[in-house]
């Protein structure tokens, strides 16, 4: 069996899907909140149906030279055109595009984890500095 670490997948998200896009300052003040974007299929669209779809957005921080992250947020996407009349007929899609917002002392590393129920785990990270 593959190691669990081995299944949280990586690439560039111009070219690739699944990865979730993390938007934000590079830089904050001291004390000031950290506000973020994160959206899955920003440049190639991600499947959006009953049987095929991003699922949930989870937000994590590694304040640096921390040994363990921080969940800061997680996204569950509920609505996938199911309905009484069957898969793909309610209208309703809810969509993999979130915004969140933090407070931290110390800059470090925000990762995104981005769940598609048929193609597994992604993960994307970003540097942010406090200063
Ligand atoms: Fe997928």
């Amino acid at each position: 069996m593959a190691d669990f670490r081995d299944l949280l997948q990586e690439a560039d998200w111009k070219a690739e899907k699944h990865v979730p896009v993390i938007e934000c300052p590079e830089k904050i003040k001291k004390g000031d909140s950290l506000k973020l974007d994160v959206s899955v299929g920003k440049q190639i669209s991600h499947p959006n149906t009953t049987e095929h779809h991003i699922r949930s957005i989870e937000l994590y921080f590694l304040p640096s030279g921390e040994k363990f992250p921080y969940q800061v947020a997680r996204f569950e996407f509920s609505a996938h055109g199911e309905s009484v009349q069957g898969p793909n007929t309610s209208t309703v899609f809810s969509e993999p595009k979130i915004s969140a917002c933090f407070k931290t002392e110390k800059g470090g590393t925000i990762a995104a984890i981005a769940y598609c129920n048929i193609h597994g785990i992604w993960k994307s990270e970003k540097d942010v500095i406090v200063g």
